[in-house]
């Protein structure tokens, strides 16, 4: 196996974890071209996001700049390098989530539509995600797959015990704005990580919603993920307020966003979810980090 990184930093850790390690910048088609060609791999496997520095929701197009770039010209150049090399399969990362149409059931499956109206600084975000699942999910000479991760939580992510919300949480900065009524689906990493290695061996093309099984509001996943942490419970306030915070992108995850149905991977990946409910990953992640935990109130 060989993995992709930007950096030689990178390189070492990435031999301990089983792979060779090849510099690649996913932005220049000279790069990929070589990289994949020199490779000559059976499946490509495209997680190339640009995360990590995003602070705000406010402007939310202009955070996901560099991800947006990853998702059109970066799967462009991976799908001329997949031809050139003769690779016979291309995974792609997408995102399930926010990008639902906003009203209506509060669980989508994938046979529905992407939002035609999502809030104007999401519109750039959402196009970058639908020309990266049309490229990759039409292709006709190679099979390809999209897997639309729900949010992450579980090690390396920003719900983990030092991770990025959870010190919000923590510190009670991350409150619930208008009625809380946004319904997210989560994954935890590992579970991600077991769906898309049975993409690999053996998912049909197409779009798959890889998320656990209970889509929550944010007024009840909230107030849990504090409780599991130990942390007082998030602050109510309202959505006028919220708008001038985090603006009507943060406004609309808090109040309108819909969940999604992992029906489809379960019974055609076929999957198994060591995590079926965020409620119970979240507390053994803290449980395993710290040896205790805390029992959830039953309301
Ligand atoms: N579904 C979700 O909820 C979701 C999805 C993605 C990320 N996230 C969250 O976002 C945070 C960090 O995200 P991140 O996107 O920064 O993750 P990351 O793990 O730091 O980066 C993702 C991958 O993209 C690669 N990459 C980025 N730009 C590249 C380029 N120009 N050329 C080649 N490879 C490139 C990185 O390679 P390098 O080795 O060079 O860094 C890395 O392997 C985490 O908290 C994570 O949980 C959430």
């Amino acid at each position: 196996m060989i993995a992709a990184t930007r950096t030689t930093s990178k390189m070492d850790g990435l031999r301990r974890a089983g792979a060779q390690p090849v510099v690649v910048n996913g932005l220049d088609r000279d790069s990929v071209m070589k990289a994949v060609v020199s490779a000559q791999p059976d499946a490509i496997v495209h997680q190339m996001t640009g995360l990590a520095t995003i602070r705000s929701l406010k402007k939310f197009d202009d955070e996901f700049a560099l991800t947006n770039r990853l998702r059109t010209e970066g799967t462009a150049y991976l799908i001329e390098a997949a031809r050139a090399a003769g690779a016979r399969k291309l995974i792609a990362q997408s995102y399930t989530g926010w990008p639902n149409v906003r009203e209506g059931n509060r669980v989508k499956t994938e046979e529905e539509l992407l939002d035609p109206n999502p809030p104007k600084t999401m519109s750039r975000t959402l196009d970058a995600i639908r020309r990266l699942e049309a490229s990759v999910s039409r292709l006709s000479d190679i099979t390809g797959i999209v897997l639309r991760y729900g949010s992450f939580y579980g090690p390396g992510t920003s719900i983990t015990p030092a991770g990025n919300i959870v010190e919000l949480v923590r510190q009670r900065k991350f409150p619930i704005f208008g009625n809380g009524a946004g319904v997210w689906s989560f994954i935890h990493i590992d579970d991600a990580a077991a769906a898309t290695v049975l993409a690999l061996e053996g998912g049909a093309p197409g779009i798959y919603n890889i998320v656990d099984d209970e889509p929550a509001e944010v007024y009840v996943w909230l107030p849990d993920l504090a409780e599991a942490i130990g942390a007082r419970p998030p602050y109510h306030l309202p959505a006028w307020l919220g708008r001038l915070v985090i603006g009507e992108a943060g406004i609309s995850m808090m109040t309108k966003v819909r969940g999604s149905s992992n029906a489809k991977a379960k019974s055609a990946l076929p999957w198994q979810l060591d995590y079926a409910t965020w409620r119970d990953g979240f507390r053994r992640g803290f449980r395993e980090h710290n040896g205790s935990v805390r029992v959830p109130s039953v309301t």
